[in-house]
């Protein structure tokens, strides 16, 4: 007998502030890698969260966080700053979803243009940002520093919010 593919996550996404940071730090434990060193405290993001213009949004299997994503809005640019999922539901699709989600929540803030910054050699998050319709603008050299010293590179991506309407 033919084994059936896995079913589809039913997940809801759901908005995110500092009540959700247990959920969201269960999360960002399990989903960044600790040599990368990429991973915020708990009161880093409690403190973001509180500050005018972030906001969360946090990705539901039933009552279980499996993804977040945390964005600043500065005038009409928003930065997204974080986004994970937990790694046993890595490729079925949460962070485009989230990523959508971070999309039309920049434009109806009134934004025009989203923007990231990620390490060079992260593959998945690229190739997540390339298939959302992120360009490429720039690339900072030694921008992050790994746990033995080693640096990085970072990629600076771009969305511009009226890709949404067309
Ligand atoms: C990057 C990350 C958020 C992707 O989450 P995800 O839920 O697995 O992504 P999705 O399933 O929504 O993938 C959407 C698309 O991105 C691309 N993609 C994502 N992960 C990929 C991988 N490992 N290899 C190739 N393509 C990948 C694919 O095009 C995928 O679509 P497809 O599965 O239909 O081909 C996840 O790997 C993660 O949490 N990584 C650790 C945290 C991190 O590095 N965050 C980014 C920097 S803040």
């Amino acid at each position: 007998m033919e084994s059936a593919a896995a079913p589809e996550p039913v997940f809801s996404i759901v908005p995110a502030d500092e009540r959700h940071l247990e959920a969201m730090m269960a999360v960002m434990h399990v989903a960044f890698h600790a040599h990368y060193g990429e991973a915020w405290s708990s009161s880093q993001l409690g403190a973001t969260l509180t500050l005018p213009g972030c906001w969360g949004r946090l990705a539901l299997v039933g009552a279980q966080a499996v993804g977040f994503s945390l964005c600043r809005a500065a005038g009409p640019e928003v930065e997204l700053l974080l986004i994970a999922v937990t790694p046993e539901l890595h490729r079925r699709g949460v962070a485009g979803r989230l990523l959508l989600r971070v999309q039309e929540d920049a434009m109806a803030r009134g934004a025009s243009e989203l923007f990231l910054e990620v390490r060079e050699d992260n593959e998945p998050a690229k190739y997540l940002y390339d298939r959302a319709g992120f360009a490429r603008i720039g690339r900072r050299a030694d921008y992050y520093t790994a746990k033995d010293g080693s640096r990085r590179a970072a990629i600076t991506m771009k969305y511009s919010l009226e890709q949404l309407i067309g």
